[in-house]
């Protein structure tokens, strides 16, 4: 009975969110599903104080607690299609240096354990035009062309991340350009020593990010996928 009611919610649930994405009326039927959810997560309460209020309610006979998961079920879905709809992505690189000294795992490890998603990797050499290129911004710097050197000196560790807030705090993770001013706590201030071998890169904002990506990473480059911690790093109560 229970399966059955899941099965159902996890049709209604899908079919919902199908007609919303094929409907003629919407140019982007994620966008407008998750409008839709916005307005539901703000109604429906947790999955956990769901299923604890049917448990409690509940103590004789199952129908009480399953009618009362269904909604959760379906709340379930809704979120995790929320949330791979709307979630920002952000580019973040370890440079030449970061690799050269063993900081790969370190580094992916302080943005997974946030619980921030990786849906890009590559290792790569970029070249003195391509460097030129990412980091065009700071064309008339002084320093620009020692700084293009040396991201062209060897390999780079290109990343997308993706995660609600995460252009901005990746840049908290990160820590301020000059390590010797970063705090203790932030990947520069406690790995990288001065501002010439600071370590790693990351987008400063949503219109930076966007062009970064798109200038290291083809389209089909990028996964998106639902992680099974997400339900566990979101949630409203
Ligand atoms: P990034 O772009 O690498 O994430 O660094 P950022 O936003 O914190 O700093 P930005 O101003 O964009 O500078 C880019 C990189 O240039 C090098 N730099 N050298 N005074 C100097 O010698 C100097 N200032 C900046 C750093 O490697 C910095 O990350
Ligand atoms: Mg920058």
């Amino acid at each position: 009975m229970r399966s059955q009611i899941y099965r159902t919610a996890s049709r209604t649930v899908k079919s919902l969110l199908s007609a919303s994405r094929s409907s003629p009326l919407l140019c982007e039927g994620r966008t407008a599903a998750v409008a839709t959810l916005t307005t539901f997560r703000g109604r429906i309460p947790t999955v956990t104080s769901f299923h604890e209020r049917a448990q409690y309610k509940s103590s004789q006979s199952g129908w009480l607690s399953a009618a009362l998961t269904l909604p959760a079920a379906a709340y379930m879905l809704h979120d995790q299609e929320a949330h791979a709809a709307e979630l920002e992505r952000t580019f973040i690189a370890i440079k030449p240096d970061g690799v050269q000294r063993g900081l790969i795992s370190e580094i992916i490890s302080r943005f997974e354990r946030k619980g921030f998603k990786l849906v890009a990797i590559k290792l790569v050499v970029p070249s003195k035009d391509f460097a030129q290129r990412h980091y065009h911004d700071l064309k008339e710097r002084p320093f620009f062309n020692g700084l293009c050197d040396f991201l062209s000196s060897g390999p780079v560790l290109a990343m997308v991340w993706e995660g609600e807030g995460v252009i901005k705090y990746g840049r908290k993770l990160i820590g301020a350009t000059d390590p010797q001013k970063s705090e203790p706590g932030t990947i520069r201030g406690d790995l990288a020593v001065v501002v010439g071998r600071n370590i790693i890169h990351g987008s400063d904002g949503p219109e930076t990010a966007k062009d970064e990506i798109a200038l290291w990473f083809e389209p089909r480059e990028l996964v998106s996928y639902t992680s099974n911690a997400e339900k566990w790093i979101y949630g409203a109560n």
